[in-house]
């Protein structure tokens, strides 16, 4: 099928080398002209494992990535990838999509299929997308199709995840749109569920709310096992055992980043309050993780006292392993404590240092952990990278080893859990 995909950053770019991979024809538009070439010269602009190999194997051949629309004059799918970002009130910004469906609008031929993947909340395709794009190609709704089909990419992992799926939701009420849909998908061996599209774009707020509850709850019971002298982690695993509660996101620590989980529950949240429901259990769940980052400086202070003037090595900036993404982080409300009491930072991340730069141009960045830890009074491993995992006797090279964990990844002993 000839694809165009509107949005060339994580999603729209994974789900472009994937679909490429099963045998599509996939055109990039991204307004970014140093993105699409990147892209072009089949690099990625960023980093996620399995990405760049996809691209070098499909680039100019069955993908390739520009800034003009012209193109998807003969697309008989075009996927909107672009970002929904929260403004400052909370609620989410459509700037990207009512910009995206204008264009779409000027050059989408008759019968194509138009399928939102960006995170909207129900009602944003039918009220929003569809009469713009109506509106500014001319045309009736009878000759575009429409559907919600959202994306559940993990960071890190989204080659696999896309490539084998828990499930594939396509919400759409029109038999043909479907069909091309799930056509689209031949290849991948998942359960397919077919739904409305309110209901496909709820389904998408309602896994990031609930996989977000799940680390609020963790990291409260982790909380209170910390004071109990009780192991966590060995709790949640005869917890998860049970397959009604299931094994995976009961991993407690600093709590969750990233570019989805507070932007969707922040929209949730004010989505619910403009139909006059106080949404208490999902508000609480923001307002866990927003506590955690503080629960790392009290184990430093309980440590070290005062920490002005103290050497801390940051170990960690990315907002999980595996990927450069500093988007809402939660080091970033470290860093900003530690700054506030007049600690002086030496902070070292794999992959994520020249992200976090445009951040905090002004604390030291290091080459590599030792570098980091060398005469520091303390440690915070704020991110579980592969690499933290066999730290040991790299801690004799601090002034005091007092360390700190907020993610379970270091083995060697006289290391702190945030709440282990
Ligand atoms: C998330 C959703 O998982 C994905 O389906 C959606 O499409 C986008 O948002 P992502 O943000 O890439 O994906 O990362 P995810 O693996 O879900 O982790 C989010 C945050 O939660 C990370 O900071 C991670 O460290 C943290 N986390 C995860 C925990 O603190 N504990 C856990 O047990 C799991």
């Amino acid at each position: 099928m000839e694809v165009s995909i509107i949005g060339g950053g994580y999603a729209g770019l994974v789900t472009g080398a994937c679909l490429a991979n099963l045998g599509h024809r996939i055109i990039i538009i991204d307004k970014n002209t140093e993105k699409v070439q990147i892209t072009n010269n089949k690099q990625s602009p960023i980093y996620e494992p399995g990405l760049e190999n996809l691209l070098q194997q499909h680039v100019g051949i069955k993908l390739h990535a520009t800034t003009e629309f012209d193109s998807i004059s003969s697309s008989d799918i075009i996927l909107i990838c672009v970002g929904t970002p929260s403004k400052s009130d909370g609620s989410i910004d459509l700037s990207y999509i009512k910009s995206a469906c204008l264009s779409i609008g000027s050059t989408v031929k008759n019968n194509c299929c138009i399928v939102i993947k960006s995170t909207v909340l129900p009602g944003t395709t039918e009220k929003i997308v569809r009469p713009l794009i109506c509106m500014a190609s001319g045309k009736s709704e009878k000759e575009i199709n429409f559907a919600a089909n959202p994306e559940f990419l993990q960071e890190g992992r989204a080659i696999e995840d896309f490539m084998y799926p828990d499930r594939i939701i396509i919400g759409t009420n029109n038999l043909y749109t479907r069909k091309q849909i799930t056509k689209l998908y031949r290849g991948i061996y998942a359960p397919i569920l077919y739904t409305s599209i309110p209901i496909a774009e709820m389904i998408k707020y309602t896994s990031n709310a609930f996989l977000a509850t799940k680390i609020s709850f963790s990291n409260e019971i982790g909380n209170i096992c910390k004071h109990l002298n009780i192991n966590t982690y060995e709790v949640m695993k005869g917890v998860g055992l049970d397959q009604r509660i299931g094994s995976q996101f009961l991993n407690s620590g600093v709590g969750f980043g990233g570019s989805c989980f507070k932007k969707d529950l922040s929209a949730l949240i004010l989505l619910a309050q403009r139909s006059k429901e106080d949404p208490i259990l999902l508000q609480s769940v923001l307002d866990i993780n927003t506590c955690q980052p503080h629960r790392m400086i009290t184990s430093l202070e309980n440590k070290l006292g005062n920490l002005s003037g103290k050497r801390i090595a940051v170990l960690g900036l990315a907002f999980k392993n595996k990927t450069d993404d500093i988007r809402d982080s939660q080091t970033i409300p470290v860093i900003n404590e530690l700054l506030q009491k007049g600690a002086c930072i030496s902070a070292y991340d794999p992959m994520a240092i020249k992200n976090m730069q445009q951040v905090f141009p002004d604390i030291n960045y290091c080459h590599n952990v030792i570098d980091a830890l060398t005469n520091a009074d303390g440690c915070l491993i704020m991110t579980e990278w592969e690499e933290f995992s066999q730290l040991n006797t790299e801690f004799n090279v601090m002034k005091n080893k007092v360390i700190i964990e907020g993610r379970k990844i270091v083995s060697c002993k006289g290391v702190d859990g945030i709440c282990w």
